[in-house]
């Protein structure tokens, strides 16, 4: 919140520019307005801790706060009042996506996400744009910046599982609840949004098989190195045929042996990459950082100019789709 606030104030002519009107910051909702925030630029007066009350007074409402609730009601009250709205929070997507996407429908309004997966790498709009004119296969890879930044630092160093988390937490990768992280909630929850927009199902997290990374010890990399391997934990979301070529979809997350020669085993730190093959396109591969602050402002505030983009033009971008509605198998029936 505060990285995007930072350049919102700084970048104003510029967003001016970009959009066709001026971007007026109308008020931030936070915990704590004692909390010394000269750093965004912004006038104290902004800060208030009534988050009901400003959402029913903003075009745009973006939500950075992460978590189910008071998000999901904040959404919700600010769709019902007229607002568009750019969130980067895959819990909540990934749990009542749908329940948001028909609210965002009904009253005409934009819901964006972009920073929600893969933090800087533009995936959602890719595949929720670039490539609605062809038929998505495969959407696979390393979705979770804290967890491929401690495996790969027990891959490199030895270093300890435990220290590597610390890490994570100190340099704004990992979650308030670092569980979430590395025990696979955060990769299926993403893993969930992008199934959805990849098949035009509905795909929710409780549809994705998960597996974390906490039972994976050091002893486990020096073994796989033996296989010429490393551990990476994927996100798989895959369209299945089955003998009768009937459509289905598979989604799952768990830590995964990857050969040294697979591009995605030179993915480390909180970096992350998502390979995607699309029927026509064949094998695209999406690059970057997957987590952090600056990174993940980047992806918000290009969700903010388009949003406001079509405030000032009239109408709305492109809403989600689900009529494909696939059933999506468990696990044991997937593989
Ligand atoms: N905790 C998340 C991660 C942040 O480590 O990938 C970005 O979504």
């Amino acid at each position: 919140g505060g990285a995007v606030a930072r350049r919102l104030t700084q970048a104003k002519d510029e967003f001016e520019a970009r959009v066709g009107r001026r971007l007026e910051i109308v008020g931030v909702a936070v915990r704590d307005t004692s909390k010394d925030r000269s750093d965004t630029g912004l006038d104290a007066s902004l800060f208030t801790t009534d988050a009901e009350e400003l959402v029913t007074r903003a075009d745009l409402v973006i939500e950075l706060m992460g978590g189910i609730d008071p998000a999901k009601s904040l959404l919700q009250k600010a769709i019902e009042s007229g607002a568009s709205v750019v969130t980067a929070n895959k819990a909540l997507l990934g749990q009542h996506g749908a329940e948001l996407y028909e609210l965002a429908e009904e009253h005409g309004a934009d819901l964006y996400y972009e920073a929600a997966v893969a933090g800087a790498i533009p995936l959602i709009r890719p595949l929720r744009e670039s490539l609605a004119g062809d038929s998505v296969q495969r959407v696979m890879g390393i979705v979770n910046g804290t967890t491929n930044f401690i495996l790969s630092a027990m891959d490199e160093t030895g270093a300890d599982y435990a220290d590597t988390l610390a890490e994570a937490g100190r340099l704004g990768y990992a979650e308030a609840d670092p569980t979430a992280d590395v025990e696979g909630y955060d990769a299926a929850a993403k893993a969930a949004i992008l199934a959805s927009i990849a098949f035009h199902t509905r795909v929710t997290a409780a549809d994705v098989h998960r597996e974390g990374i906490s039972s994976v010890t050091s002893a486990d990399l020096i073994a796989a190195k033996k296989f010429d391997c490393t551990i990476k934990l994927l996100s798989i979301c895959e369209r299945v045929r089955d003998a009768n070529g009937a459509q289905r979809i598979s989604a799952r997350v768990y830590p995964a042996l990857i050969p040294l020669t697979h591009p995605l085993a030179t993915v480390n730190g909180a970096f992350n990459a998502v390979v995607v093959e699309a029927e026509n396109a064949g094998r695209l591969m999406f690059y970057g950082q997957g987590a952090g602050g600056d990174p993940t402002a980047s992806a918000v505030l290009g969700d903010i100019v388009a949003v406001a983009r079509t405030r000032v033009t009239g109408g709305r971008g492109p809403g989600e789709s689900a009529y494909a509605d696939l059933p999506v198998l468990s696990i044991g029936q997937a593989i």
